[in-house]
């Protein structure tokens, strides 16, 4: 780990923005896919992010190769399961933020869970993603014994996205088996995260991501791609900062505006930026598990993948069972499956197939960990 937050510098004075074909060629040159790779600074990552479609071909076919050689063509299956909706966070983007009145809120009980998590497992998922807002009515101890009965019981990896916690109860949450933990950083720019997460700081998440990894959890981090006010320069720092921070894990999406949030009247992320930020992120990061994430299919049927074309070798369906899961709606069009997506892990495995690419029949833990 080489500390959080460091600033990511904008490279030597008076130095030329090298054209994508050469990057490509020196990322290739320098084995930039190994661990010892080195970081491409951020004007090179701009200058791929802005590249004209020639170059945007070049850049995800060269990705798409990266993600061949390094974790190879096995998709990743992560059953999610949203088990509450409720949250004290008040995030401008998101539809569970605590200000939206017009959410009917739920708890899924220990049980609910445990039998969701049941019926992924009986599928053939072999992770479980327990994701919820920040939600204090959940007590730890509860979770806790939650994870560790799921672990017990079904044989699964378990992935706990909660939100910002005390290190206290990522310990205790770690102590009772949780493999991994998902934290997304959301934006690598200092004053965007503190306009939009209110209340919080990017400091304090990267902390948190600090104590996640010494607490020994497989960790994810991400961002979202087209907020009202992100530059592309901070996406590249996005992109450094998830290099710095060692995730084994990267998700990243495209903004989508929610009716009932104040970003309501923004335009949503553009796709094909959202997947330039894909690419890059795998030839910086070669051997992490990045998700074709849901809200790629949300903006477009193929966005799925077109993300599995270029980087992407996780896909985590939802498993939320009803009446919750449409209450869990960060974004519009998020609880409704994609008309023609695959509703099973079956047929997910099928579709996957179809692509040349296999379910992997594994747990799917980070580098290393297998
Ligand atoms: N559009 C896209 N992604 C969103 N998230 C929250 N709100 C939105 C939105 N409007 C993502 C954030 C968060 C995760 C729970 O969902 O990245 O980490
Ligand atoms: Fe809560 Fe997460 Fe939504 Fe923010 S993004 S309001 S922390 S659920």
């Amino acid at each position: 780990m080489r500390g959080p937050a460091k600033k990511v510098s904008a490279g030597a004075e008076g130095r030329r923005v090298p054209e994508p074909d050469e990057i490509l060629a020196l990322l290739r040159a320098e084995g930039t896919q190994a661990e010892a790779g080195r970081v491409p600074t951020r004007e090179e990552i701009v200058a791929l992010l802005t590249a004209g479609d020639a170059d945007t071909d070049a850049l995800y076919r060269a990705a798409d190769a990266v993600r061949a050689g390094h974790v190879g063509d096995t998709v990743h299956l992560r059953a999610i399961i949203e088990f509450s909706n409720h949250c004290v966070q008040n995030c401008l983007y998101c539809g569970l933020r605590r200000n939206n009145r017009r959410l009917f809120r739920y708890r899924m009980s220990p049980d609910e869970i445990f039998a969701a998590a049941a019926v992924a497992r009986d599928q053939g998922y072999r992770t479980v993603v327990l994701q919820s807002g920040e939600d204090p009515g959940y007590p730890t101890s509860e979770l806790a014994r939650l994870v560790h009965r799921l672990k017990d019981q079904l044989d699964v990896a378990v992935t706990l996205s909660v939100g910002e916690l005390p290190r206290v109860v990522y310990r205790e949450l770690r102590t009772a088996g949780a493999d991994r933990y998902l934290l997304k950083h959301e934006t690598a720019d200092p004053a965007l995260f503190a306009r939009l997460r209110p209340g919080t700081t990017l400091a304090g998440r990267l902390e948190k991501l600090v104590w996640l990894r010494e607490l020994g959890y497989q960790v994810g981090s991400g961002n979202m791609v087209g907020l009202p006010g992100q530059t592309v320069e901070s996406l590249a720092a996005d992109v450094i900062l998830l290099r710095e921070l060692e995730v084994e894990m990267a998700g990243i999406g495209p903004f989508i505006p929610h009716p009932d949030t104040p970003l309501a009247g923004a335009p949503p992320g553009p796709l094909e930026l959202t997947l330039d930020v894909l690419a890059v992120t795998r030839l910086v990061l070669p051997r992490a598990h990045l998700p074709a994430t849901t809200a790629m299919s949300v903006l477009h049927p193929e966005g799925r993948q077109r993300a599995l074309a270029c980087g992407a070798n996780v896909v985590m369906p939802d498993l939320t069972p009803e009446p919750y899961r449409r209450h869990y709606e960060i974004y519009p069009g998020r609880t409704a499956a994609p008309v023609g997506a695959p509703r099973s892990f079956a047929a997910w495995r099928e579709t996957l197939a179809g692509l040349g690419r296999p379910v992997d029949s594994g747990y799917g833990h980070g580098p290393g960990r297998n």
